[in-house]
């Protein structure tokens, strides 16, 4: 494995894809088959979504953010048709160099943190700390990850040091001296 270059080059956007005008995609972006990016949505440099998702006003993904293939976004945490909550969507973030499994669900709003990892098919409804893995429905951290995502230590509590033999970056970086075992709640959501 080695790190993928930057080019500098604007976003690749296969056929079948829609980014509406006003959508903020940085550098190096890859925008997958049948995937449609809403006219506020912002994507850092170097971050990759596959095909079959919808990143919607609201969302927020940083740089090098891996977004797998049919992953859902929201953006109303109870939507009604009939009520508009325009422009007051809840708000997605996903951190810089995070990644989203194949088919995970991030129930807005929520913040996945720096380097986190979503498994397949996780159902996202609390905050998910850097460097954390999380799994299931409702997804709950089951271990811990380092930079590459080679290293994986499986543990309730985030270890205080251990480097990565392949990327060499400790395998928890960032939030020292913060410790959550599990997701923790959203900030509180506003009522509409
Ligand atoms: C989370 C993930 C990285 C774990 O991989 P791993 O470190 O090799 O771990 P394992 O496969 O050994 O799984 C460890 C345990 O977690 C469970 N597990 C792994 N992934 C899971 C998931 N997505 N949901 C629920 N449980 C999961 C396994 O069943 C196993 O449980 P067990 O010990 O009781 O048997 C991986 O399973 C995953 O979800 N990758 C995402 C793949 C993807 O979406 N790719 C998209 C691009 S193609
Ligand atoms: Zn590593």
């Amino acid at each position: 494995m080695k790190p993928r270059t930057r080019t500098g080059r604007p976003a690749k956007i296969y056929p079948t894809a829609v980014v509406l005008p006003g959508a903020r995609l940085g550098s190096d972006v890859m925008i997958g088959a049948f995937t449609f990016v809403d006219a506020g949505a912002i994507i850092g440099r170097g971050t990759r979504i596959q095909g079959h998702t919808g990143i919607w006003n609201g969302v927020v993904l940083g740089e090098d953010v891996f977004v797998g293939p049919a992953a859902t976004f929201t953006n109303v945490h109870v939507p009604r048709a009939r009520w508009s909550h325009a422009p007051n969507w809840d708000a997605t973030r996903v951190g810089d160099g995070a990644t989203i499994g194949a088919r995970a669900l991030l129930v807005a709003p929520v913040t996945i943190g720096e380097g986190a990892f979503v498994g397949a098919g996780a159902v996202v409804t609390r905050n998910v700390p850097a460097y954390a893995i999380v799994v299931g429905v409702p997804a709950k951290v089951v271990g811990w990850t380092c930079a590459c995502g080679q290293t994986r230590l499986y543990a309730l509590r985030r270890p205080k040091a251990l480097a990565c033999a392949t990327c060499g970056e400790p395998a928890v970086r960032g939030s020292r001296g913060r410790r959550s075992p599990s997701p923790s709640r959203s900030s509180p959501r506003a009522r509409k």
